[in-house]
């Protein structure tokens, strides 16, 4: 069974996308710092791995046995971002591209990224600058 490591998986998208998972088969393990608490797992908390930690210090036994990570973790609105620009960047553009970085050294061959409003806005920039670092394709 393919094992996929979901950060943020606690949150709106996250725990929708965990229970989608859980359908087609996939073992789930969350990576959360449940900043909303863990309500949205209420009902597949006893069906995945869940592990309360900051995206931004990710230890190595967290990517053990996974096959692909989706990263929709940290701060997902403007006013959060606007409310704390450098927890915005350390989460949503520095351990996010750390966490690619971390998949690509073992091996990990599918990190998927979702934010639109990153690519909606100037963090297009940023975006596109990721992936060429990441040699990767938009
Ligand atoms: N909600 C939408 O309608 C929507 C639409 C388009 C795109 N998106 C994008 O999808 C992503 C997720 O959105 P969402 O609405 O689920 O957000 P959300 O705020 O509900 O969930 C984010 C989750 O990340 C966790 N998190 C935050 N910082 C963390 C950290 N440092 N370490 C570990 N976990 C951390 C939170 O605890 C939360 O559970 C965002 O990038 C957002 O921009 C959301």
């Amino acid at each position: 069974m393919s094992k996929v490591l979901l950060v943020g998986g606690a949150g709106y998208v996250g725990s929708v996308l965990a229970e989608e998972l859980l359908e087609r088969g996939y073992a789930v393990r969350i990576l959360d710092r449940l900043y909303y608490g863990d309500i949205g797992l209420r009902d597949i908390r006893d069906r995945v791995e869940l592990v309360v930690a900051d995206m931004r210090n990710v230890g190595p036994e967290v990517f053990e046995g996974v096959d692909a990570l989706v990263n929709v973790g940290g701060l997902s609105n403007d006013p959060t971002a606007e409310y704390n620009p450098k927890a915005n960047r350390e989460m949503n553009t520095n351990a996010s591209l750390a966490l690619a970085e971390t998949c690509k050294k073992l091996g990990i061959r599918r990190y998927i990224f979702a934010s639109s409003a990153l690519f909606t806005t100037a963090g297009w920039a940023v975006t596109r600058k990721m992936c060429f670092r990441m040699r990767l394709r938009l």
